[in-house]
């Protein structure tokens, strides 16, 4: 690698991302290899630090592994793959161990702790069968576990020489991965002075997250442009489950979406049409506690009834001091917002939230093109299936970002290619129509959102086909970039969404049977 103060063009591992899955896969990797870690935002721009819910873990006295692997299989409605999800659920403990070792401080039982219970305080959310989500800082999970791996990135980033060396560049996007003969041989990075570097990389890890950008409302920050994703498919990388992405039910509604955690249903909190009346009951017999796509599905029917206005979430009944206890960034979001939810309703809407589908992975996080390895909510690793069950994807950043780095650090050693840094492949971004972001995020958002039919997605893909992205901005090298991402991934969601006919998980066809009527819903 070369020296800290020039940008380096070579690194036995290439991270891409600073989320959960990216820091941990650095971490791991660094213990033998030479990584270079890169991300598009500052470190702590991603989705991870916006985590409220929690992680969830077989770590209680009444749980098993065993048992939180059939939650995940039921919420993902048979299409998870078992290894994948027992890997999950069995590893996930010691992740959790190992983010304590590295500092995390999980929100401990008020009382203290039973005998032969963890000291930790143990959350529920939707379609859990026990209590197991723990938390930090009542609703700032994510932001804690980012702030104790990247003091541990920062620590190990001092260490100067040879294996364990672990640089960081911020503010450093994918442009695209580098290839020879269908190998992955590291990325051509972009600066957002607009400086491209190739790096070449014995392994690659992507962990960029998901692309939430996708459509108009989302709980996902603005970084979330799927530029793995799309640079891995560009590769020539197998992606998989794309038409799946999960719409949390409750963000709060406005011109901001702001995540109203599924906790808050935990811990007693009601969802109501806007004349008061609860929905969820009439639709399955865990109401609120129902698994993501059904909660959020029956929202989006309700808001069909009621002309589009938002559903109404009721945390009235857990109280002022608890409220502000367990979730106190929730609650000073809603307080600037001037809504007191100890007194009133919250109105809410789903957003788009997770994507299930991505990059398809084995175990070892190694995708289909040798070199390249994937993890966090970029990776299909097939743990979800077709919903995500809550507080299972930053269970999945710790323990596939730790295998992935492992499998990457070793592939590194047997990495023999000496030649030249190969060219990116190129993609022809020109034709047809320039699209606004927006244009893009309503077309998606309006039809190939929540409630899909074949006929809709049809006129979705041809306006799609017509589209490209807008000419880079000279101010911005990055709009142009994620903008080419957002069209790619646009039109492959979209294709897979039109293939796949039946409903299933989060993939809900108004075209095909078996839709749950909401007329009668009032109880
Ligand atoms: C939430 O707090 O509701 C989100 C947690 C998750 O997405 O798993």
């Amino acid at each position: 690698m070369t020296g800290t103060d020039s940008f380096p063009t070579a690194a036995q591992v290439l991270v891409v991302g600073s989320g959960i899955a990216g820091l941990t896969a650095a971490l791991r990797a660094s213990r033998t290899a030479e990584v270079l870690l890169v991300t598009k935002g500052a470190l702590a721009d991603g989705a991870t630090a916006c985590a409220q819910g929690g992680i969830a873990g077989a770590v209680g006295p009444e749980d098993s592994p065993a048992l939180h692997a059939r939650d995940t299989m039921e919420a993902g409605a048979g299409l998870c793959e078992a290894e994948a999800v027992r890997l999950l659920c069995e590893e996930g403990p010691a992740a959790i161990d190992s983010l304590i070792a590295h500092g995390v401080a999980f929100d401990r039982e008020r009382s203290g702790a039973a005998p032969g219970h963890p000291p930790y305080a143990l959350g529920l959310e939707g379609a859990h069968g026990r209590a197991r989500i723990l938390h930090a800082g009542g609703d700032a999970t994510g932001g804690e576990i980012q702030r104790a791996l990247l003091r541990a990135v920062v620590q190990a980033s001092r260490t100067l020489d040879g294996p364990g060396r672990l640089l960081v560049r911020e503010r450093t996007a994918l442009a695209d991965l580098l290839l020879r003969s269908g190998r992955v041989l590291g990325g051509e990075l972009l600066g957002d002075d607009g400086r491209r570097t190739r790096v070449r990389a014995g392994a690659t890890v992507l962990a960029t997250g998901g692309a939430g950008q996708l459509f108009a409302h989302t709980t996902n920050p603005a970084v979330a442009t799927g530029d793995g994703i799309a640079a891995a498919w560009r590769a020539g990388a197998e992606l998989e489950d794309l038409e799946f992405y999960q719409f949390h039910p409750t963000a709060l509604a406005g011109p901001e979406s702001f995540l109203i955690s599924e906790a808050v249903r935990g811990e007693g909190a009601v969802l109501r049409d806007e004349r008061g009346r609860r929905f969820l009951p009439a639709v399955d017999p865990r109401a609120e506690l129902a698994p993501r796509d059904v909660v959020a599905r029956a929202v989006a029917e309700v808001m069909r009834t009621q002309s589009g206005r938002p559903v109404l979430l009721d945390a009235t009944a857990i109280g002022r001091s608890r409220l502000r206890e367990r979730f106190p960034s929730i609650d000073a979001v809603l307080r600037r917002q001037g809504i007191d939810w100890s007194r009133t309703s919250v109105p809410v809407t789903p957003a788009a939230h997770y994507w299930m589908g991505g990059i398809r992975t084995a175990l070892d996080g190694a995708t289909t093109l040798p070199g390249l390895f994937a993890a966090g909510e970029c990776a299909r690793t097939g743990v979800h299936g077709a919903n995500r069950l809550a507080s299972n994807s930053l269970l999945e950043g710790a323990v596939f970002g730790a295998r992935a780095g492992e499998a990457a650090a070793a592939a590194a050693r047997h990495d023999d290619d000496s030649g030249d840094v190969p060219r990116p492949p190129r993609s022809d971004p020109s034709g047809g129509t320039a699209f606004t972001r927006g244009e893009l995020q309503d077309l998606m958002w309006s039809r190939a959102g929540l409630l899909r039919t074949g006929s809709v997605l049809e006129a979705a893909a041809r306006e799609l086909a017509d589209r490209r992205a807008a000419a880079p901005d000279s101010r911005d090298p990055f709009t142009a970039l994620e903008d080419r991402s957002l069209l790619d991934l646009a039109r492959l969601l979209v294709d897979r969404a039109r293939a796949r006919t039946v409903s299933v998980g989060a993939h809900h066809r108004l075209d095909t049977p078996a839709v749950p009527s909401l007329e009668d819903h009032a109880c």
